[in-house]
């Protein structure tokens, strides 16, 4: 049986600029890459996207897909504090511009992970004035913002709590931690930079404004209902709830995993793991939805990201295919979700590795040569049809 997505449903892909721009010489995950080498790779020139951006929009467009998320680096904006830099907006505005041109909408993420350094060395989110330095940051980038309709301001927050919160556990003289935490403390400040900028958006553009959550899908074990009601807020509710004012919310979702007394079960071995170690486990995004739909009310949802590192193509269609089949239960049940964002357009820079490929479009790292997966024709017809 055909089922129909929504009218203007956006269909889309996404990418976020360090893993995909190259030589983002001035933000601290660059930073990382240079102190760890031998532990992680670097970033290097990435895909090149910040010359060749054209290039991927123009993939996307032809492939039938309406939508391009991408994110604009605060750390090439802002350089020094509250020294901007006119040619990096002028820049960013241009892929704007180039994504009207080629019929897309742009969905503009202003912060996914990664930060100036000197935003670091002041004390990261955990400064007494983290939040402003974020709007003053997030008034300059709306100055380019003109005729988008959708903004994120912060990118997977409970993640970026994660990551610095094990910076933090680090800095503090400890190993990595074993079972990493996205840490409260952290998790406030960024909702609070969070409801701090989103009305300075509303504000200044006409852009619907909200923030992208990723979401575990995380189930119960019998008999550790507790620790499942204290993991799920402290990994994923707290930040929903603070979406509960906002235009829409982003899913995002790859996998799932159980609770038992203990916490977060990590993932088992298994040879239908994905590239990243996570259990395949399409179903999830649906589980996502309904979850987010249960904490943030009626606030629209759009799955901004969603995906599967994998080699072989084939199984990412058969992924992809099991888990807009969630969608369309989701819709039918009345949830109302307003598009679809894979990512990612391209096999990119996965934080630290290279080898987990997300992409619907090969990249040859020496030549920059693009190649299209069927994975993106296949995606692309569904958008055109709308329907599956
Ligand atoms: C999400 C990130 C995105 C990408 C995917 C695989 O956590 O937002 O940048 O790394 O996971």
């Amino acid at each position: 049986m055909t089922r129909h997505f929504p009218d203007s449903f956006l269909w889309g892909a996404a990418t976020a600029a360090h893993q995909v721009e190259g030589n983002n010489l001035n933000n601290d995950w660059w930073q990382l890459e240079q102190l760890a080498v031998g532990y992680i790779d670097a970033s290097g020139d990435a895909l090149d996207s910040y010359h060749r951006y054209r290039e991927d929009m123009q993939l996307l467009a032809d492939s039938g897909l309406n939508t391009y998320r991408f994110s604009i680096e605060w750390a090439r904006i802002e350089p020094l504090p509250g020294q901007f830099s006119r040619a990096e907006l002028g820049h960013y505005r241009r892929m704007i511009e180039t994504a009207f041109e080629l019929g897309l909408t742009p969905v503009v993420t202003l912060h996914h992970f990664t930060h100036p350094i000197w935003f670091g060395e002041r004390g990261g989110w955990l400064a007494e004035d983290a939040a402003e330095l974020f709007v003053r940051y997030v008034q300059q980038a709306c100055t380019i913002l003109d005729d988008v309709k959708w903004v994120c301001t912060i990118n997977e927050p409970n993640v970026v709590a994660m990551n610095h919160g094990a910076a933090r556990i680090m800095a503090a003289g400890h190993p990595y931690p074993s079972t990493p935490w996205p840490d409260p403390e952290i998790g406030r400040a960024l909702i609070a930079a969070h409801k701090a900028a989103a009305p300075v958006v509303r504000e200044l553009t006409d852009a619907r404004v909200g923030w992208t959550v990723a979401n575990q899908a995380f189930t119960v074990t019998p008999g550790a209902e507790d620790k499942f009601a204290e993991v799920v807020e402290e990994w994923e509710d707290m930040y929903l709830v603070a979406a509960r004012e906002d235009d829409f919310v982003g899913v995002q979702s790859y996998t799932s995993q159980p609770i038992d007394k203990d916490g977060v079960v990590p993932h088992p071995e298994n040879p239908n793991n994905t590239l990243m170690g996570w259990a395949y486990r399409p179903d999830a995004l649906e589980t996502a939805i309904r979850h987010t739909r249960a904490i943030v009310g009626d606030v629209p949802i759009v799955v901004t990201e969603n995906g599967i590192a994998t080699n072989d193509d084939e199984r990412r269609i058969e992924y992809t295919a099991e888990a807009l089949a969630g969608v369309l239960d989701a819709l039918e049940d009345g949830i109302d979700i307003r598009g679809y964002i894979h990512w990612s357009l391209l096999d990119n820079f996965e934080w630290g590795r290279w080898h987990p490929t997300f992409g619907l479009v090969a990249v040859d790292r020496e030549t920059f040569e693009r190649t299209p997966k069927p994975s993106l024709a296949w995606l692309g017809e569904i958008a055109r049809d709308n329907r599956m």
